[in-house]
């Protein structure tokens, strides 16, 4: 027995669950249209159906057809958009209906080329619009699908990459029958939706899973693989510890905005040769400097490799700037940057 399904048997697993299990009662199945498929299949992109379901009713009631709604104006169509969201979906479908209106006497397109020319309309809509409405043989691959066919081949990487994304494109093209592409269509997305859903998929009612290689894995959340992590730059930072003879720590307040803004820190410079001027300019004597080891501290969009040194110093007066600087004697309450308090804390042991 080979592992895996050819098409036909594929295709009969998926129906076989459809009959039984899919969706068949949902508001853009009833009165099917390439119309009403088009405006819920463009509603449905980004929105899960039961956000959808009201708004494409309403919808409907206003724009019944592709005349009512290219003769609209804009808001009416905008507000019955608030909401949903990505209005740039609002805006193709109404600059959609206009060129229907125009180029193909109002009658929406039966050409898979006509209709994946029009404004807001991909590959994977396309497909699905020829399927559902049409009949024809065309493959989708929305988020649901490929989510399916991507546990199901085990095929690894991030959609994102031209090559999974045209492997998956093949298996998705390889699966669609020829024959009764619409209810394979539907019994796809609503498996996607209901089954192999993204963070708990119910391997035990799916009908794939005697062949699916990510479920046999153990695995299926492992896909479809994750968009790689950017690597963020890498920043570095001398922090001078400058103690006095009492052990208390110079500090130096942050300005307001940026990275620690208004917290504590210590005072902090570039090179080795900023330091010998800082203190000078700071009449700070230099008793002895201690390189501490150094590590790196992590923000959200870059690392900050931290270089700590410990410099001993006789504090002669109080020759620091209130309010900008504080000798810190391990009592203050003060907000400190969390290297810093990690620094104090190790220094403190
Ligand atoms: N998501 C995209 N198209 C859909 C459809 N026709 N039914 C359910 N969910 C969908
Ligand atoms: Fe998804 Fe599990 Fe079905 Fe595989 S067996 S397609 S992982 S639900």
């Amino acid at each position: 027995m080979a592992n895996t399904l050819a098409p036909k048997q594929f295709q009969q697993a998926v129906l076989t669950w459809f009959h039984t299990s899919g969706r068949k009662d949902l508001p853009w199945q009833h009165d099917i249209t390439p119309y009403r498929v088009w405006v819920s299949e463009i509603m449905l992109q980004q929105t899960q159906v039961k956000t959808v379901i009201p708004y494409y009713q309403r919808f409907m009631q206003s724009y019944p057809d592709v005349h009512s709604l290219a003769k609209a104006d804009s808001d009416s169509v905008m507000h019955h958009w608030t909401g949903l969201g990505y209005y740039a979906r609002a805006r193709n479908l109404h600059k959609s209906a206009q060129l229907i209106a125009n180029d193909h006497a109002g009658k929406f397109p039966t050409e898979f080329a006509d209709i994946i020319a029009l404004p807001g309309i991909g590959r994977s809509t396309a497909g699905a619009i020829s399927a559902i409405a049409y009949h024809k043989p065309y493959a989708i691959l929305d988020g649901n699908v490929k989510r399916v066919l991507a546990r199901f081949k085990a095929i690894e990487g991030w959609p994102g990459k031209t090559e999974v994304h045209d492997t998956l494109w093949d298996i998705a093209e390889h699966y669609t029958p020829k024959d009764n592409p619409a209810d394979y269509t539907q019994a796809m997305m609503d498996l996607g939706a209901m089954i192999c859903t993204r963070s708990k998929p119910q391997c035990n009612l799916c009908p794939l899973q005697k062949k699916c290689l990510a479920h046999l894995n153990y695995n299926p959340t492992d896909y479809p693989g994750k968009k790689p992590k950017k690597v963020q730059p890498i920043k570095a930072t001398i922090m001078l510890m400058i103690q006095d003879q009492h052990g208390n720590l110079l500090l130096e307040k942050r300005p307001p905005t940026g990275i620690w803004g208004g917290l504590w820190s210590f005072p902090q410079c570039t090179t080795q040769n900023d330091i010998q001027r800082w203190c000078t300019l700071k009449d700070i004597s230099i008793n002895d400097k201690q390189i501490l080891a150094p590590f790196r501290h992590t923000f959200s969009h870059y690392h900050l490799d931290i270089q700590p040194i410990l410099i001993h110093t006789q504090q002669k007066h109080n020759i620091m700037n209130a309010g900008q600087y504080l000798w810190y004697n391990h009592q203050q309450s003060i907000g400190l940057a969390a290297p810093v308090k990690k620094l104090l804390n190790m220094l403190h042991d």
